[in-house]
């Protein structure tokens, strides 16, 4: 019997209209534009305004556009995971709001919290699903309303974050089109560099813990750099010489979108010399944490084709990194 795959069939994205610009950000705080693009490489990012709406809200305009870009219906999916590091609500999960948001009812799912690594482990996630013939059509989203835990007086993490979703479709295949091996790691250790304190069974929400502004993203930039930077380049070049992949013979290079300096350190240490094989959304969107996968492969579906070598590579809170070798299923102009 053939080995099944799991493919990626359609690509769906979603940001919000409003653009926060670093102009606008320099009078909220003591910053500047010449400090953010040269220190993070970030021009604007996009923040969902609306009060009344939530993670799930993006997430579900992505989805919307998937099921449409790739003609499915609603009843035809089977499984839907997000990965989110700001759900709607502490439980229900928000996959769960999201196939209610869409119409989605013959499916089940959850959701993945891995940091920045959510979308990529739900991914992973989500093959094995497909590979085993459990499931036919699973949507992957990765969303996130980062500006519902960033404290906009504090210059060290506003510049970074970002709001906006994305969502794939991912199909069986029994040809060499899909998502090959995968490599993931978790490092429990890292959580003092990079969290949200309270909220959660620890620290529950109380009128101490917003005055100490507990509710808010904390990040201590300099050790998370360091390790986001030697854990990428790490599990990409293991997966690479894995499947005797050059920096020539790799198409496209994926990396979580966490700081331009990051991506471009990692990418020299894994040999590419082309910076068109670099896949960049942070200049527009900044830090979408979740979502910045998909949004890029969102973004550059029209570059890619059939046959195309992509390794996504992530790093984030947990800390949570790995990464992963796919062979592209289609050609994006269709
Ligand atoms: O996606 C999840 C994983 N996250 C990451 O991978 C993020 C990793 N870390 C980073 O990207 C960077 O460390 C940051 C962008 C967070 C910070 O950049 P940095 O080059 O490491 O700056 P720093 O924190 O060492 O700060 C250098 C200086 C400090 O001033 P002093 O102490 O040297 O006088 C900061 O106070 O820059 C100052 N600074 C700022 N100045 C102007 C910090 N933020 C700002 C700001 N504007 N927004």
């Amino acid at each position: 019997m053939k080995k099944i795959r799991a493919s990626i069939t359609g690509v769906g994205g979603y940001v919000p209209d409003y653009v926060l610009t670093n102009q606008e950000l320099s009078e909220m705080v003591d910053t500047s534009d010449e400090w953010i693009m040269s220190r993070i490489g970030i021009k604007e990012r996009r923040i969902l305004k609306d009060e009344d709406k939530a993670t799930s809200d993006m997430a579900a305009e992505a989805v919307k556009q998937l099921l449409e870009k790739t003609n499915s219906k609603p009843d035809d999916i089977d499984m839907l995971i997000c990965g989110v590091v700001t759900p709607d609500m502490q439980f229900p999960a928000t996959a769960n709001i999201i196939c209610d948001k869409v119409g989605i009812v013959n499916a089940f799912g959850y959701d993945i919290n891995a940091g920045c690594s959510s979308f990529l482990f739900s991914l992973i996630t989500a093959s094995k699903f497909v590979e085993t013939g459990n499931r036919k059509k699973v949507i992957v989203v990765g969303a996130d309303k980062m500006s519902s835990i960033t404290d906009y007086s504090d210059r060290k993490t506003c510049p970074i974050f970002g709001d906006g979703a994305g969502a794939v479709l991912l199909e069986p295949t029994t040809d060499e089109y899909g998502m090959h091996d995968s490599l993931m790691h978790v490092d429990g250790s890292g959580r003092k560099h990079l969290h949200q304190l309270a909220g959660g069974s620890l620290n529950p929400p109380s009128f101490e813990t917003i005055l100490r502004r507990q509710h808010y993203i904390y990040q201590e930039g300099q050790p998370v750099f360091k390790a986001a930077v030697s854990n990428m380049a790490d599990v990409s070049i293991k997966i690479m010489k894995q499947y005797n992949l050059t920096p020539e013979t790799l198409d496209w290079f994926v990396p979580h979108q966490a700081n331009m300096r990051i991506i471009e350190a990692t990418a020299r240490m894994m040999g590419i010399k082309d910076k068109n094989k670099v896949m960049i959304n942070i200049d527009k969107y900044g830090n979408t944490t979740s979502a910045t996968i998909p949004l890029l492969l969102w973004g550059y579906e029209n570059q890619l084709k059939k046959g195309d070598n992509l390794i996504i590579s992530t790093f984030g809170a947990g800390f949570a990194w790995g990464a992963t070798y796919i062979k592209w299923a289609y050609d994006g102009k269709r």
